[in-house]
């Protein structure tokens, strides 16, 4: 650290203040008498995004920033594996440093509160335990390409409604062990050179001036000593934001000089009102991450983008990211010796890539599923096309498609205060919904296979603006609904950053996808799952409930509140509340199906060295992944008033199998992870509700007559 206080010493105060703000819209000021050169940053983590202006919200309109398209995190958290993360972090980090850039920002790790979370897609789970263990691979990915990964939204960011001034009330113990939880370890293992303050408050202090979370949490506590970033105009207080542990201050305007952080602070400092030693520590943080991804050392990476191996990587993770939810009657996977196929729904053609908000990019290209099925099955196959609804006239376009000529939506974004999306429709959307839905119905009637590929889209998935309600958009109920009665083997493929209401659909469809904004590939991947060249392994990485009145913020907490928002569920937040009250829902965490079947036997636990051991068989005839998840807790659960969750997942391992093979599996646990608590018993299921081995824990109990639970796991039925 010495090198760095000397630089500290020889700088200006004029100097180290054009260091810790925005000197641009995505860069700081550097000192070039002394080479130092400014922190240049940019939007992930589904790419690098396109370049703007430096000091206007207006694409640059260069054709040299088209970069890879990654699957969305919340894609990637699906498919429950850690090599594939820090593939996805190796990819953005290595397209970022070849675009220039010394700060990607991203992940983001805020935990999904609730469904109708605009930004969800941007989000790995519901579950700290997957977020962190996904998380931390990524971020070892980006950074090893000589780029800093930005952990955010630290901390509370589980809303848009109202983000700028949303003060959340949490109790301690739920702040703690679900909300700060990802933050913590993720810094604690993972070590991401810099961290981006949120919009929200906490206990009525904004989080970047927040002296508890900046101070007495992430520096004291947590030992953190990279760099704090705030959110794009998260300051309000020059001395509060000085003060607390923030580095460098970003805003979205371009009146850099009059940010918080730069000409009042310069101005609080000359009168003594601050002391000009936090600038010196902020400095000298900003100068370490230098450091530390070899700013103007000749041996820094020099990365690289669009090259075709990311490309392959991409398609790797989409392949691993689509869910399988239901497959009755093995409808899946289509033979592709057929004649015809008809494919129904905007999301067979819509493009993803430019929307959704700051994690907007320019991909190279992106595959559609329409044209990846085309792609797949050739000149001998006719594929059709339909709409059966369409988005036009309703899409709020204000969150995508920048142009060189248009002013991006961030530009207001301070003061753009957006309501909740409740998909409203007019008269005469209605009359030409019936019109599509009624056109799709006759033309199915002519075609053996028809492939439904709707969902949502980032007029919904978006950043500044959640979702009114879970349902699905443009009359698709009515569509697929419709569809099902006609041509009951309709497969039906839903893409979009969250879950909708499946209670219709879920019960009719015989064969049901989910698949995440999948990236450039994802139409490819979507295409060999459905004719069976690629095998799905995909798993949910949050509950799908029934309907929006089921889950734990509609039942006991609350949304999206006003200027105050409280977290009344507590920790009952997503699977912890539906698993330990016993709600139906659509789809459990976990859940995800398999072309092939697994057989589980043998499960034993060591209880002294909590070492889970059992054997996997594949028993069918197709190459598969099987997930083993394991979650614990307490025999005595639930109540609002102790609101102990029944389970918590504590591991999960993917283990791939040829056909009949069988591995055997040796899971070690870690202690720390095991809940505090006398009577504890642990599961091990394929789903939160499906689980095929359970034992109580106490150590050392010379009872080995285990209270297994084991049966044969039956896939292509939905538990409820
Ligand atoms: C978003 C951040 C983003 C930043 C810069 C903000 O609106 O909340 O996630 O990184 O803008 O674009």
């Amino acid at each position: 650290m010495n090198e760095w206080k000397n630089i500290v010493k020889e700088l200006t105060l004029d100097e180290k203040i054009g260091m810790i703000h925005g000197d641009g819209l995505f860069r700081t000021k550097g000192v070039e008498r002394l080479s130092i050169p400014p922190l240049i940053m940019s939007d992930g983590p589904m790419g690098v995004r396109n370049d703007f202006k430096n000091d206007e919200w207006k694409a640059v309109g260069q054709n040299d920033d088209y970069v890879t398209y990654l699957p969305s995190i919340s894609a990637l958290a699906s498919t429950w594996n850690r090599e594939l993360a820090y593939t996805s972090g190796e990819v953005l980090g290595e397209e970022a440093r070849g675009r220039g850039k010394d700060v990607i920002l991203g992940p983001g790790v805020n935990i999904k509160r609730t469904p109708l979370c605009g930004r969800n897609f941007e989000y790995f789970s519901e579950d700290p335990y997957l977020t962190i263990e996904m998380a931390v691979p990524f971020i070892k990915g980006v950074q090893k390409h000589d780029v800093a990964a930005c952990l955010k939204h630290f901390a509370l960011n589980n809303q848009e409604t109202n983000r700028m001034n949303l003060n959340v009330v949490v109790d301690e113990k739920t702040l703690h062990s679900i909300y700060l939880r990802v933050f913590q370890e993720i810094i604690e293992q993972a070590k991401p050179y810099s961290v981006m303050g949120s919009y929200s408050k906490l206990y009525d202090e904004f989080c970047c001036e927040s002296d508890y979370l900046t101070n007495q949490l992430l520096r004291s506590k947590w030992q953190y000593d990279g760099v704090l970033i705030t959110d794009w105009g998260a300051v309000h207080n020059t001395k509060e934001a000085a003060e607390a542990g923030v580095d460098i201050e970003m805003s979205v305007t371009s009146n850099f000089d009059d940010y918080c952080m730069a000409n009042p602070l310069k101005k609080a400092i000359q009168s003594g009102e601050i002391e000009e030693v936090e600038i010196d520590k902020k400095v000298e943080r900003i100068l370490l991450l230098m450091k530390r991804i070899k700013v103007g050392d000749p041996t820094r990476k020099p990365g690289a983008y669009n090259t075709p191996a990311h490309r392959e990587k991409v398609l790797e993770v989409a392949r691993e990211s689509i869910i399988l939810l239901k497959n009755e009657e093995k409808i899946l996977p289509l033979s592709k010796n057929i004649k015809s196929i008809l494919v129904i729904g905007e999301n067979a053609v819509r493009q993803h890539a430019n929307g959704g908000g700051s994690a907007e990019i320019n991909a190279l290209y992106e595959i559609t599923p329409l044209m990846g099925i085309k792609m797949l099955l050739g000149g001998n196959v006719k594929v059709d096309y339909i709409p059966g609804y369409e988005s036009k006239g309703q899409i709020d376009d204000s969150n995508s498609h920048p142009d060189a000529s248009d002013l991006n939506w961030q530009a207001d974004s301070l003061n753009n205060k957006r309501e909740t999306n409740n998909n409203a429709m007019t008269e005469s959307d209605r009359e030409r919904a019936k019109e599509l839905r009624e056109e799709a119905l006759a033309k199915a009637k002519n075609y053996d296979t028809i492939i439904y590929i709707g969902g949502l889209n980032h007029d919904f998935d978006v950043e500044n603006q959640d979702r009114g309600s879970m349902k699905l958009p443009y009359e698709q109920e009515e569509l697929i609904g419709a569809l099902l009665r006609v041509k009951p083997e309709t497969v039906v493929v839903l893409c979009g950053g969250s879950p909708v209401e499946l209670e219709a659909i879920g019960e009719n469809a015989k064969a049901l996808l989910f698949m995440y904004y999948a990236g450039m590939e994802g139409g490819r991947a979507l295409a060999e799952i459905l004719f069976g060249e690629v095998n799905p392994s995909g798993h949910i990485a949050e509950t799908f409930p029934m309907k929006y009145t089921d889950t734990p913020i509609a039942e006991f907490g609350e949304f999206p509140g006003g200027e105050s928002v409280s977290y009344q569920e507590g920790p009952f937040v997503g699977y912890r509340y539906y698993d330990t009250f016993q709600q139906t829902v659509a789809f459990p965490f976990g859940h995800g199906l398999s072309y092939t079947e697994f057989e589980y036997t043998d499960f034993e636990l060591d209880r002294e060295n909590l070492v889970l051991s059992g054997s996997v068989t594949n028993s069918g005839d197709r190459e598969g992944k099987a997930l083993l998840q394991v979650y614990c807790g307490p025999t005595q659960y639930g109540n609002m008033v102790e609101r102990i969750p029944k389970k918590e997942l504590i591991q999960f391992e993917k283990i791939t199998l040829l056909p009949k093979e069988t591995k055997a599996v040796s899971i070690q646990l870690e202690p720390r992870l095991i809940h505090a608590s006398k009577e504890l018993q642990l599961y091990v299921g394929t789903s939160v509700n499906d689980i095929i081995f359970s034992q109580n824990m106490i150590p050392g109990s010379k009872d080995h007559a285990f209270h297994a639970c084991m049966k044969k796991h039956e896939f292509g039925t939905r538990k409820t």
